[in-house]
């Protein structure tokens, strides 16, 4: 677009140094320039024109550019003025982000949190903390603790991590639906998805006059959420932690229900206790301890599943666990603790190792268990306390073992019999194993995997 002086004509080619390859070549290859020479004047006028009319078109059009995405980040387009509440919530008081403290952006220092909490009469006993912004606009933290220094009310303290203190951003104190109390973190306006406003929040429950509390409701998307040692401390109906884009972290809980919902992140618990417990992520792992009387789910993709699994049985129904995840390692160590009852259990993976054992093991339990991967090896360690069916089954000519795990171990005499059913053959080997003959229908294993080994320890 600057070249406003003709273009030099092409300097008299040197004659190429294969020119005896072909005689008459240099004489035609001359004739032809590459640039036509005879129009130069007109040309660069041409040009001036044109550089000059998009100058003032770019110009023109990058004023209106910035002067829209002004308006949308004010929120006057797009309906970005109003506040995200969602529908259903009473908002009560309400404080905006440049009011907030600062807490320091080093995670290794803890924040001081001297802000004005709010604080939550628990007469409903069901606290509720959403957040509703854009997918990126807002990021932060949650950790939830008690203290003994409470009695019968919940706060919530907020704070803005250094250098994002933003007047777009407030909290307010809200009420759900069904008179759950809490807060709730709206935004107006549009965002930059790479200027987010970091949020610190801590929600403290009380130790005394609350031993059971209803539920606790938290959705706070790209949130990581740390829940402290609550387990000993409160029980609670129903517990629901959601976020996205970020890891779950919790020291314990109990509950007669939990869900634990992320993607992106890793979910780690040391330990849950819960009749019926939901864990859910992807892209991420799962690690900890979950133990659960009624049912249990643990699924991810992509990514490794290594737990340990405490199950009782309340002799009402089966007790289920339903682990899986893609193209990755599965482990988990599974405890029957009571003496009997039913357990359903699938584990599931494919690409990925799959080893599962079973330390503990009532006498009378029945264990049902389907163990699937495919393109990698499958290890089962069933306890010997294990009676009832056993198959395994592998493909492309594996190594396929099934033995008693108990020799060997000077512990008192495995006394069951194995039966195998029919002959052994590739890839295939079932059986009974068995006390008595009413043992033999007790529980049912099947583990199968395609392209790789398969070892049973019965
Ligand atoms: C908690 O508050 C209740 C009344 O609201 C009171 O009866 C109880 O003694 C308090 N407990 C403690 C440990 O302070
Ligand atoms: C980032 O966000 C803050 C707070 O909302 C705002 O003051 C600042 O102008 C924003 N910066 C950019 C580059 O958008
Ligand atoms: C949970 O399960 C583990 C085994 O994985 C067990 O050691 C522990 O005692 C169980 N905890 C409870 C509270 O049942
Ligand atoms: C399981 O064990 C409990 C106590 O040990 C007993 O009361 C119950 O009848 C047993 N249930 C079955 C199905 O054996």
């Amino acid at each position: 677009m600057r070249k406003d002086s003709p273009p030099p004509p092409l300097p008299a080619a040197a004659p190429p140094q294969y020119t005896h390859l072909y005689q008459p070549g240099p004489t035609s290859y001359q004739a032809i320039p590459l640039v036509p020479t005879t129009r130069p004047r007109r040309s660069t006028l041409r040009r001036f024109l044109l550089a000059f009319f998009l100058a003032v078109v770019l110009g023109a059009s990058a004023s209106l550019c910035s002067r829209i995405m002004t308006l949308i980040t004010q929120g006057k387009i797009f309906g970005g003025h109003r506040w995200g509440a969602p529908s259903g919530l009473k908002i009560n008081q309400c404080v905006t982000g440049d009011a907030w403290a600062i807490a320091s952006a080093d995670v290794s220092r803890p924040p001081h949190w001297t802000g004005t909490p709010f604080d939550l009469s628990l007469e409903r006993d069901s606290i509720l903390l959403v957040g509703s912004y854009p997918k990126r606009g807002l990021a932060g933290s949650l950790e939830v603790t008690t203290s003994p220094a409470l009695n019968g009310t919940a706060t919530v303290s907020i704070m803005t991590v250094e250098g994002s203190r933003d007047g777009d951003v407030r909290a307010c104190g809200i009420t759900g639906r069904a008179g759950e109390v809490g807060v709730g973190i709206f935004t107006r306006g549009w965002r930059w998805p790479w200027n987010r406003t970091h949020l610190k929040i801590r929600l403290v429950l009380p130790e005394t006059g609350m031993p059971v509390l209803q539920g606790l409701t938290v959705d706070l998307p790209s949130f990581d959420l740390n829940i402290g040692n609550l387990g000993s401390k409160i029980w609670f109906d129903e517990v629901s932690l959601t976020t996205t884009n970020s890891p779950v972290r919790v020291k314990s809980l109990s509950a007669v229900r939990a869900t634990l919902r992320t993607s992106n992140g890793a979910i780690k618990a040391e330990s849950i206790v819960s009749q019926n417990l939901k864990v859910r992520t992807s892209n991420a792992p799962i690690s900890g301890t979950y133990n659960s009387s009624s049912s249990l789910s643990l699924e991810t993709s992509n990514a490794p599943i290594n737990v340990d699994v405490g199950l009782t049985s309340d002799d009402v129904k089966h007790t289920e666990l339903y682990m899986r995840t893609s193209n990755n390692v599965l482990d988990a160590r599974i405890s029957l603790l009571t003496p009997n009852g039913t357990f359903q259990t699938k584990a599931r993976t494919s690409n990925g190792r799959l080893g599962l054992a079973f330390p503990a093991f009532g006498d009378d339990a029945a264990l049902k268990l389907t163990a699937r991967t495919s393109n990698a090896p499958a290890q089962v360690v069933l306890n010997p306390a294990y009676e009832g069916w056993f198959e395994g089954r592998t493909s492309g000519h594996q190594s396929l073992v099934v033995e008693r795990s108990g020799s060997g171990s000077g512990e008192e005499e495995d006394v069951r019999e194995i039966e195998y059913e029919g002959r052994e053959r590739d890839g295939r080997r079932a059986g009974y194993v068995y006390k008595g003959k009413e043992g033999r229908g007790r529980g049912r294993v099947e583990v199968r995997t395609s392209n790789a080994g398969i070892k049973l320890f019965l």
